[in-house]
C-alpha cells in the first residue's frame, strides 16, 4: 500500500484536482483506492458521486481510529472518507490528544491490506492536520504554480512545514521527501526555465517532478461531470481531441510516480 498526501500550505493551486485525478486514473486502472479528504472545506468529499454513505468520516476516524473501517464510503470513482468537520475543529482537538498527529497513522494501518493506494487531500493552511498527513504519507506532492511567487511561498510554507515535523526521523518516522508538480503550466509560460530557477534554489529540500500539468478548461469540465480527466479519454473523437493533453499528463504523472 502506498500512501499519498497532496499538501501545499496555500489554497487554491491544484491539490484537490489533482488529488481526485489521480486517484480515479488508479481507480480506472483496477487499483483499490481510498481518498480521504482532511479539509475542513469539503471539495473532495463532493468530487465523486457518493454510491454508499458511511455514518461517519475524518472526524469519527480521529476519535476512535480503530473504527476507521466504519467511516468508509465508496464513490463512482474509489472509496472514501469524507470531511465532516466544517468548523475546523478537529485541528485544535490534536492539540490536546497525546497521540494526535499520530492518529491517522494508526488508523491506516488497519486498511494495508485493504487498499492499493490511499490520497489524502489537505487544506491550504499549516495545522495538526496537515502534519498528520505528512507524517503517515510514503509520497508527498505538491501542485507548483509556475509564477515568480511560488518559490518564496514554498519555502516559508510548505517546506518550513516539512521541515518542523524532520525531527520525528529521530524516532523512526519517515517523512518523505516533496516532490514538486509543475501544476497549471500555460502556453505562455517556459515550463524549463521555471524549472531550472526552482532546481538553483532549494534542490536538496524538494524534487521537481518532469511532467507537467497543463492548465486546460477540462479540469473544469471533469469536475462539473463528476469524473476524472481520463475518462473524457472514453468519448468520441472530438471529446478524446480536446482532452488528450490533459488527461494524458495525469497518466505520465501517475507512471514517473511509479504508481
Ligand atoms: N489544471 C487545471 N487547469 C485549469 N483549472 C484548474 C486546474 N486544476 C485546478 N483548476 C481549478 O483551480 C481551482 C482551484 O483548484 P483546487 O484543486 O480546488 O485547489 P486547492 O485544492 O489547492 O484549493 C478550481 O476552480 C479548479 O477548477
Ligand atoms: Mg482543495
Amino acid at each position: 500500500m502506498k500512501i499519498i498526501s497532496i499538501v501545499s500550505t496555500k489554497g487554491g493551486v491544484g491539490k484537490t484536482t489533482l488529488t481526485a485525478n489521480l486517484a480515479g486514473n488508479l481507480y480506472q486502472q483496477d487499483k483499490k483506492v481510498l481518498m480521504i479528504d482532511a479539509d475542513p472545506q469539503p471539495s473532495l468529499s463532493s468530487y465523486y458521486k457518493i454510491t454508499k454513505q458511511a455514518n461517519g468520516g475524518l472526524t469519527e476516524v480521529f476519535v476512535d481510529p480503530a473504527k476507521i473501517n466504519d467511516c468508509i464510503s465508496e464513490t463512482q470513482y474509489g472509496d472514501l472518507i469524507y470531511s465532516n468537520d466544517p468548523h475546523n475543529q478537529i485541528q485544535s482537538w490534536l492539540t490536546n490528544q497525546g497521540d494526535g498527529r499520530f492518529r491517522l497513522k494508526i488508523a491506516i494501518k488497519k486498511l494495508v491490506k485493504k487498499y492499493d493506494y490511499i490520497l489524502i487531500d489537505t487544506q491550504g493552511a499549516k495545522g495538526n492536520l496537515q502534519d498528520a498527513a505528512v507524517l503517515v504519507a510514503n509520497l508527498l506532492i505538491t501542485p507548483i504554480l509556475p509564477e515568480a511567487t511560488t518559490i518564496k511561498e514554498l519555502e516559508r510554507g510548505t517546506l518550513s512545514m516539512i521541515d518542523g515535523l524532520k525531527g520525528c526521523e529521530e524516532v523512526g518516522i519517515k517523512v518523505p521527501n516533496l516532490l514538486g508538480v509543475v501544476y497549471r503550466l500555460d502556453n505562455t509560460t517556459d515550463a524549463s526555465q521555471f524549472t531550472n530557477l526552482l532546481f538553483t534554489k532549494n534542490s536538496e529540500k524538494y524534487q521537481i517532478l518532469t511532467t507537467t500539468i497543463p492548465q486546460s478548461v477540462v479540469f473544469k469540465e471533469a469536475i462539473t461531470q463528476q469524473i476524472p480527466v481520463t475518462e473524457f479519454l472514453n468519448g468520441n473523437k472530438k471529446t478524446v481531441q480536446k482532452a488528450q493533453k490533459s488527461a494524458d499528463a495525469i497518466i505520465e504523472l501517475s507512471k514517473e510516480l511509479n504508481l
